[in-house]
């Protein structure tokens, strides 16, 4: 094989032009005339490069290289060398009859090699501007790595915690998702999508994904349709705001059909209502698995239904490869409907600038491209945003005066960077025991056992003596949370609930740093123990970041994006629930015929929107600038908030509102508006909100998107379940 690398050395990098729609339009239209009917076919087929390495034909089991050679192939995902996307673009442009480059997709969702916190913990920052500027970082990795579009942003809502793919969400409400949809989608594509640090990106997974019952992966969903209008679609429907290019079909069914089959969802829903024009993209092997879902027997079956549906792309299994050309010669599929999904295919490649350059994201050396301190910075910040004080009996910050002893299996584990960790360098991961050190914190170290062994009570117990304050690192490891890792059980996993009944034994103050991909059921860690943060997996730069926030150099900010359950009996358990006929009165948890258990209260652990800081912000009157508001009017809502602590500290200020009286059941709260400020100590900022009719809308009794007169209380505070009483009525006239 000739040396690839002195030839990808010699990629040039001149900029490419920014061509209009129309211009893609015209020279989109004038490749497909000249195209066969295979080669647009081969467009929409999506593979991987099995052997993975560069190779000749001799290691090429699944003859990968001969199909690029006859335009069988449009796309790959999951390549992470250079050197083999270097190869394969190659013989694309010089060896085809037509040359059209390949796209490389891959999920990198929170990190390239400067890893983020994963995206729920993100999202607990309740920043949208911090997390496109650390997202357009990802792009610049991701864009000097070989990727032109990477499978993210993850934008199922979340309401089950036993789903191990809620640490890829944003959490559990529509609104908050929304407004990160838009930031991951600005923050890869930018405004450039032919520039040499973006990539185009993909909403997955269309839809209903994180719905699936009793939280078990790959599960059916059962959702009605005001529902996933209200609360599963709005995200989706943000990012094509914004822009998104591609969006992924889930594994799962909705209204008994897969999505990946589901016409009335794909053309009707995406197409139709969110106006979706970009490309549609199954998720691995999900077209062939409708064979599974018994609503196909055979591939060529498969392949009409899922094109009728509305796929584009077909991600790694082969009846469209295999199979359309034949169902076309029998009448069963419209050629034109492979025109279209060709089209949009070739459409977004144009605008990727790869018909320009194909090898503008290939780099030979792109480790000279990740070295970059500004991306650790940014690392660093977002970390100490996304981690959330959950509870601080005034031991914390800790001070110098005081001799700590870090104990626990996560007090000094590179096992923070989360799943879908893309070229996360594990070895650049900052431990909370490196950063102590960095700090010159006084600290003995004493592990005290692994996650599921090597327990030593004696020396635990021995260590948290000899201290004045203990700092307990305990966890989940994080191949528990991801893809195919739900679980039934949300307590600390191995023999950690052992360590800590040893620590405990010392007597000393203790504070919990808790390391996972998911919310948890700890309610016994929290009783017992003086303070709680929740480290989630934060990245490259989390060590830095726990230390920073421990020590005050940092004011804890974030707030949980998803309930807390105090058990797994409770879930799904959300904020945002219906009142129902019987509602439950906390002040009389036990009341017998009313919505309740008989051996724990309804209320979570701790609820969305909760965090705390080291500083107690006081909230002002409410005030609204009207209490009428006609169609088309806005409504001034304003409330001032004072640091009454010493430390400079930042809140992120919630505004919900409850419907009194409507032609549905409507959730007994909605967030509709937050903003988070920075508020100097002993100052005060005045947060500001403007309501809109349009704020108001939901799919009412007849499934109609309206703003129904009628009376809302209008509530503000620091989270769903701490809002000011002095709540304003709103009425919305006709
Ligand atoms: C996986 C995931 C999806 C990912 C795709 C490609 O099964 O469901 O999120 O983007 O396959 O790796």
């Amino acid at each position: 094989m000739p040396d690839m690398k002195i030839e990808m050395e010699r990629i040039r990098r001149e900029p490419l032009p920014r061509r209009t729609a129309a211009d893609i339009q015209e020279r989109v239209s004038g490749l497909m005339a000249r195209m066969t009917l295979p080669e647009k076919i081969g467009q929409m087929f999506q593979t991987t490069h099995w052997s993975g390495i560069v190779t000749g034909p001799e290691y090429d089991t699944h003859q990968t290289l001969e199909k690029v050679r006859k335009g069988k192939i449009g796309s790959f995902q999951g390549l992470t060398d250079n050197q083999v996307i270097y190869q394969l673009q190659k013989i694309a442009v010089e060896e085809t009859r037509l040359g059209i480059p390949l796209l490389f997709c891959l999920d990198i969702i929170h990190g390239c090699r400067t890893t983020f916190p994963t995206n729920l913990a993100m999202s607990c920052s309740w920043n949208p501007e911090l997390v496109r500027k650390s997202i357009s970082v990802v792009a610049a990795e991701s864009a000097h790595s070989g990727v032109n579009l990477t499978f993210s942003p993850m934008l199922d809502l979340v309401r089950d915690p036993r789903w191990g793919r809620v640490m890829e969400s944003n959490g559990e409400d529509a609104c908050l998702s929304s407004a990160f949809a838009e930031a991951y989608v600005r923050g890869y594509q930018q405004d450039n999508l032919s520039g040499y640090d973006t990539v185009a990106c993909c909403a997955k997974h269309y839809v209903g994904y994180g719905a699936v019952e009793a939280g078990r992966e790959y599960n059916a969903v059962d959702l009605s349709e005001r529902v996933l209008r209200n609360h599963y679609l709005p995200p989706f429907a943000a990012a094509i705001k914004a822009g998104v290019k591609m969006v992924m079909t889930s594994f799962n069914t909705l209204f008994d059909i897969p999505v990946t089959a589901n016409e009335p969802v794909l053309r009707g829903m995406l197409r139709g209502d969110l106006k979706f024009r970009g490309v549609t993209v199954s998720d691995y092997s999900s077209s062939a698995e409708i064979k599974c879902h018994k609503i196909a027997t055979d591939d060529e079956t498969v392949a009409v239904k899922c094109l009728k549906a509305g796929l584009d792309v077909e991600m790694m299994s082969n009846s469209y490869i295999n199979h359309l050309e034949a169902a076309v010669a029998k009448g069963r599929i419209p050629a034109t409907l492979i025109e279209e999904a060709c089209a949009r295919i070739l459409t977004l490649k144009y605008e990727l600038g790869l018909f320009d350059n194909p090898y503008k994201n290939i780099y030979a050396d792109p480790e000279q491209n990740f070295q970059n301190s500004k991306y650790r910075v940014q690392a660093f910040e977002t970390a100490c945003e996304s981690a959330v004080l959950l509870k601080n009996d005034a031991v914390l910050p800790l001070g110098t005066d005081r001799k700590i002893a870090l104990i626990g299996p996560f007090s000094d584990s590179k096992d923070v960077i989360g799943a879908w960790g893309g070229k996360a360098d594990w070895n650049a991961t900052v431990t909370l025991k490196e950063a102590f050190e960095d700090a010159g914190l006084p600290f003995i170290h004493e592990r005290g056992s692994n996650v599921y062994d090597g327990l030593d009570a004696t020396a635990a117990t021995r260590a948290a003596a000899a201290a004045d304050i203990v700092v307990l690192a305990v966890g989940e490891p994080g191949n528990l949370s991801g893809e195919a890792a739900s679980r039934t059980c949300l307590d600390l996993p191995g023999v950690q609930n052992e360590l800590f009944t040893a620590v405990l034994a010392a007597k000393k103050p203790v504070v919990v740093v808790i390391f996972s991909g998911r919310p948890l059921t700890i309610g016994d860690w929290i009783e017992k123990t003086q303070a709680t943060l929740w480290a989630w997996q934060l990245g490259t730069e989390s060590g830095h970041a726990l230390c920073a926030l421990l020590t005050g150099a940092r004011n804890p900010s974030g707030k949980l994006t998803m309930t807390f359950p105090r058990s797994v009996g409770q879930i799904p358990l959300y904020y945002n629930f219906l009142p129902t006929g019987r509602p439950y009165m906390p002040e009389n948890p036990t009341e017998m015929f009313r919505t309740h258990y008989v051996d724990l209260p309804n209320e979570p652990l701790f609820p969305f929107g909760f965090g705390r800081g080291y500083s107690p912000f006081v909230y002002g009157a409410m005030k609204t600038d009207k209490e009428i508001l006609k169609p088309g009017d806005a409504v001034t809502v304003s409330v001032d908030v004072f640091n009454a602590g010493t430390y400079d500290g930042a809140e992120t200020v919630q505004l919900y509102i409850e419907a009194e009286c409507f032609s549905v059941a409507r959730p007994v709260n909605e967030l509709k508006k937050f903003a988070k400020r920075k508020i100097k100590a002993g100052h005060s900022e005045t947060f500001t909100f403007s309501l809109d009719s349009d704020d108001f809308a939901f799919w009412n009794a007849d499934m109609v998107f309206i703003s129904e007169p009628g009376r809302y209380q209008i509530k503000v505070g620091p989270s769903s379940a701490e809002l000011q009483m002095t709540v304003i009525v709103l009425s919305l006239t006709t």
